[in-house]
């Protein structure tokens, strides 16, 4: 990739739709938390080169879960959520879209109203010091099941913010299905959330299905195993329903052995709406920034296909009419 393009990539306007709070810890940010927390972290949880140490999906989810134990004050979300914000800006994000765990504040006994006003100063300072537009989108978690979901759900619906804008699902696709959740779903749509699910990572095209037919869904999280299955891609296609891709954390999970294989260009050529995502960036080594430069290096985009990948992303964004139109403009 020639030089310019390079620079031109770093330039242009980005939008990340997919990332997890708790998994933007950097590792000296989770150490530094833990400190003045008065929390020692169990050993083994990040590599010689100072990584996150795991092996597999499960593992990742434990170290996830591991990093997020240290978390205990507003505070905190706030560091990690400016930290995040600051350097999405830095590589010319203009707007991200970030899940938060409740049932992870929860494990620690914070409640849900710190989480939230240490997000929400985060956004805010972030947005006063590099000019980035922050929203929330509310996640449950699969492995947690579907009663707690519904606890998650109706939390949400019960204390509503202008920066959150959505309801989700992360956590492990093999337990549970879709529609098992359609009750916390149900709950977040009839308030007014518009709502995403992770499917279509760990298995196959039959969880997406599962969860178009059943969940009232406007996105789902990766959604890539959607190219084994044709019917399924003109489906996503017609009724508009976007992917949010992540690349890198499929290379890093093992969704796929290498990025020769991943279904990205096929997902674009079928006309489904589409964005780059960072997913967790320091588990996966990866920021959205790293993700555009791939989609050129990786994947052959050009300039023009990148930039309409970020408008894509800002119409599939659960951002209310101004924001997307004031930004939309700012993508060109
Ligand atoms: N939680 C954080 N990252 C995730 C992923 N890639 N899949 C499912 N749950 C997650
Ligand atoms: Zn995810």
């Amino acid at each position: 990739m020639s030089e310019l393009l390079h620079k031109q990539i770093q330039q242009l306007p980005k939008v990340e739709l997919h990332s997890h709070l708790e998994g933007c810890i950097q590792p000296e940010l989770v150490r530094a938390i833990a400190e003045r927390n008065g929390i020692s972290l169990k050993n083994g949880l990040f590599t010689t080169d100072d990584m996150f140490a795991w092996s597999n999906f499960v593992e990742f989810l434990q170290a996830y879960d591991e990093a997020s134990f240290c978390l205990r004050k507003a505070q905190d979300y706030r560091d990690i959520m400016y930290t995040y914000m600051a350097q999405c800006a830095a590589e010319g994000t203009i707007y991200a879209e970030t899940f938060i765990s409740p049932d992870h504040a929860a494990a620690v006994g914070m409640s849900y109203d710190d989480m939230l006003s240490g997000c929400v100063e985060g956004i805010n300072d972030a947005e006063r010091d590099f000019g980035i537009v922050g929203r929330l989108i509310v996640s449950c978690i699969r492995h947690l099941g579907p009663e707690q979901a519904v606890v998650v759900a109706q939390q949400l619906a019960d204390n509503p913010h202008p920066y959150i804008v959505g309801f989700g699902m992360g956590g492990n696709e093999s337990m549970f299905t879709q529609a098992d959740f359609a009750p916390a779903f149900n709950i977040a749509f009839a308030a007014g959330f518009a709502c995403t699910t992770h499917a279509g990572e760990v298995l196959g095209p039959e969880s997406v299905w599962d969860a178009i037919d059943n969940l009232p869904v406007t996105r789902i999280g990766h959604g890539v195993r959607s190219a084994e299955d044709p019917t399924l891609m003109l489906e996503l296609a017609e009724r508009g329903i976007a992917l949010e891709v992540c690349p890198g954390s499929n290379i890093a999970l093992s969704v796929y052995p290498d990025l020769a294989s991943h279904p990205l260009n096929k997902i674009l050529q079928a006309g489904i709406s589409t964005s780059l995502n960072s997913d967790d960036p320091p588990f996966f080594a990866t920021t959205v920034g790293a993700e555009y430069q791939s989609g050129a290096q990786d994947f052959g985009l050009d300039l023009e296909q990148l930039r309409n990948i970020s408008r894509m992303a800002m119409k599939a964004s659960f951002a209310d009419v101004n924001t997307k139109t004031r930004l939309l403009a700012v993508i060109g």
